[in-house]
């Protein structure tokens, strides 16, 4: 496994969307395994693969130890609204409050092209729709009405899980 270089807000690759997986092969499985090591070596909680600069529908999540592979995810059911703390691996030393769905349903495949769903409430449902976004061209700060409401972790209101939060 290798730990790959994370790219940042101004690197334009993070700016398009990501190509579907066809091929549930070895490079595949390779990917995701660099993705999970460089997730949790970055600290974080999530990782799409466009952010260690490979253009493909691939992301990690790893919560409460559970590892959850996502390949081709898509929303298919949202429900709720819940303004909350986010950051991004992207945009390191800031969060920012995000409205997001507070429950999602996902569909997806695993590395071996087998199709599941995943259903998610709280901090996954917004893993969840915050890696897909990453899939499509968008980070959490294009939801902001300005980027002076982005806050330097450390610094916003005491009872936030930053260390969770921020690493998504
Ligand atoms: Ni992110």
């Amino acid at each position: 496994m290798v730990i790959r270089r994370i790219l940042t807000a101004d690197e334009p690759m993070l700016r398009e969307k990501t190509k579907k997986v066809s091929h549930f092969d070895a490079s595949l499985h390779r990917l995701l395994d660099d993705l999970l090591e460089t997730m949790r070596d970055a600290p974080g909680i999530g990782l799409a693969a466009n952010q260690v600069g490979v253009p493909l529908r691939v992301a990690v999540i790893e919560l409460e130890e559970k590892v959850t592979e996502l390949i081709n995810p898509q929303v298919v059911k949202s429900s709720g609204e819940v303004l909350d703390w986010e950051g991004c691996l992207s945009i390191p030393g800031f969060v920012a409050e995000v409205t997001r769905a507070a429950k999602v349903t996902v569909k997806a495949q695993d590395r071996h092209g087998k199709e599941f769903r995943i259903k998610g409430e709280e901090l996954l449902a917004r893993a969840l729709q915050h890696e897909i976004d990453h899939l499509n061209g968008v980070l959490y700060i294009d939801y902001l009405e300005s980027l002076e409401e982005l806050v330097p972790v450390g610094e916003h209101p005491s009872g936030v899980e930053e260390g969770q939060a921020a690493g998504i």
